[in-house]
């Protein structure tokens, strides 16, 4: 039997290797668009993955990566948007911030973690569903799901990430198409390195969520979930 073809945007650190390891044990051939296709870590060239530069900056990038895939493999079954920036983009920043810069994050806020999954869904959407049980993963976050401190760029961009989920479960629901957004609080990767004052051995794991994705492409088309709120602390409600 062919293995199953799973696209990761960056898979080669933090949650994404996580998730590109826990799918290939779990039989999966990969395809990853990395921005810099030398940062292929050498445990995953073992599996034989398809590789494809993709910089989720570049507008042509989520056609030319789902095409590179379809040529390669033929066939998409699951796609994990996993690729984001976590720029710091507050409504009234401390010391002020100039405008020049807060335009520049805002745009690199938005091209990454909602123009570029929302491109790379859409064109890899009518593979997906011709697969039968074909699987979107988005790494959204708790912040997609609340707003709790100053922040308001990231927030914004994960609460649309959530909602780009919810369209392609939509869009797919009826060819098969399962779509999931994935919503975790503090994950111990260099995305939260500089938080000093967090225990880093306390805080979710990648290998953790790796696990709960593998999980959720596993299950079947009649046991979907549409999103997984994952949190190391007490939060009412979350
Ligand atoms: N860590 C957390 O606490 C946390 C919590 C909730 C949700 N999330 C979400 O989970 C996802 C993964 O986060 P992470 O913690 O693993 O982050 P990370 O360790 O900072 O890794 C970010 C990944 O995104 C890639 N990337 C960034 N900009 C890109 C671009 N322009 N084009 C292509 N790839 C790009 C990076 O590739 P390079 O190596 O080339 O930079 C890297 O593979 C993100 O969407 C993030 O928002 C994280």
């Amino acid at each position: 039997m062919t293995r199953p073809i799973a696209m990761i945007t960056g898979g080669n650190r933090g949650i994404g290797l996580a998730i590109a390891r826990e799918l290939a044990a779990r039989g999966h051939q990969l395809s990853l668009g990395l921005r810099d296709p030398d940062s292929l870590p050498e445990e995953l060239k073992a599996g034989d993955p398809i590789v494809v530069a993709y910089d989720a900056t570049d507008a042509k990038a989520a056609r030319r990566f789902v095409d590179a895939t379809l040529e390669a493999a033929g066939r998409i079954d699951v796609l994990v948007n996993n690729a984001g920036t976590a720029r710091d983009l507050k409504l009234m920043p401390e010391p002020p911030q100039d405008d020049e810069e807060m335009e520049e994050a805002l745009d690199a806020l938005l091209q990454i973690n909602v123009k570029a999954p929302f491109r790379l869904t859409r064109a890899a959407l009518p593979a997906l569903c011709r697969s039968g049980r074909g699987r979107v993963i988005t790494l959204a976050s708790l912040s997609g799901k609340r707003v709790l401190g100053l922040g308001a760029g990231y927030q914004m961009t994960k609460h649309a990430a959530v909602a780009l989920s919810h369209a392609a479960r939509r869009a797919g629901w009826d060819q098969g198409v399962r779509a999931c957004a994935i919503c975790p609080g503090f994950v111990a990767t260099d995305m939260t390195r500089h938080h000093d004052e967090l225990p880093r051995h306390e805080i979710t794991q990648p290998e953790d969520l790796a696990h709960l994705v593998a999980e959720m492409v596993a299950l079947p088309n009649t046991a979907s979930v549409s999103e997984l709120l994952v949190n190391w602390r007490y939060e009412p409600g979350l």
